[in-house]
């Protein structure tokens, strides 16, 4: 079982798609520890009624990101984090916090990356006339929304989206592609290694993964 640790800032539904897999069995791990640096992020009351110890380091008491960092990279040490999921976290990571978890912090983005990093991307997608957007696991950098490329999920865009329609359509993929690249990385089946994420699938396992993350445009 492998001890994996969830970083939050907002409602934390990308946290609960993780926690409702790893308490399904789904995947190989349990959730060790839930940290905000926002008191009050709703995510963190819905931590706590499962029974995940939830902490909060709040960014405007420290002096440097890299001092920030530390209180919350003690934390997750503190309870043998192995692999930290960040999960609508709103901090851009120092370098030192980064390289504490090279090949094993990853972070979910709601579009098809590198097109539209940083906010409001489902506003922007729909801004440039894009056909499709999507979601993005990722591993982390120390540059936003950057990083190698670990699943990607893709989702039309509609006649008629606007931000909330999109957003909505685009979140249920997140909650799909994050547990299964959670899975996948737990059980040792994605590696990153010289910049890229080797995946360790047959190629009819390749296919469905891909399958599954292709959202039809036509109605359901
Ligand atoms: C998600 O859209 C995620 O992709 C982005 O921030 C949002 C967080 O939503 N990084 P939630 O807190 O997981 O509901």
């Amino acid at each position: 079982m492998k001890r994996v640790g969830i970083l939050i800032s907002g409602r934390g539904s990308n946290m609960v798609s993780l926690l409702d897999a790893m308490d399904r069995g789904d995947i190989q791990a349990r959730c060790a520890v839930v940290v905000s640096n926002v008191y009050g992020a709703p995510g963190l009351s819905v931590a706590e009624e499962r029974g995940v110890p939830t902490f909060v380091v709040d960014h405007r008491q420290s002096s440097t990101r890299k001092d920030h960092d530390n209180k919350v990279l003690r934390i997750l040490v503190e309870h043998g984090v192995q692999i930290v999921c960040l999960a609508g976290y709103m901090r851009i990571l120092s370098p030192m916090f980064v390289k504490a978890f090279e090949g094993r912090l990853l972070n979910i983005h709601p579009s098809l990356l590198p097109s539209f990093p940083g906010l409001h991307v489902q506003q922007k997608a729909i801004d440039h006339g894009a056909r499709f957007s999507g979601c993005t696991v990722h591993f982390v950098d120390d540059q936003v929304d950057h990083g190698c490329i670990f699943l990607q999920a893709v989702v039309p865009i509609l006649p008629g989206d606007d931000e909330v329609a999109l957003s909505k359509r685009i979140l249920d993929y997140e909650h799909r592609i994050y547990p299964t690249a959670l899975k996948l990385l737990c059980e040792e089946k994605a590696i990153l290694r010289d910049g890229k994420v080797h995946l360790s699938l047959d190629d009819e396992e390749y296919r469905h993964l891909l399958a599954d993350f292709i959202c039809p445009a036509e109605d359901p």
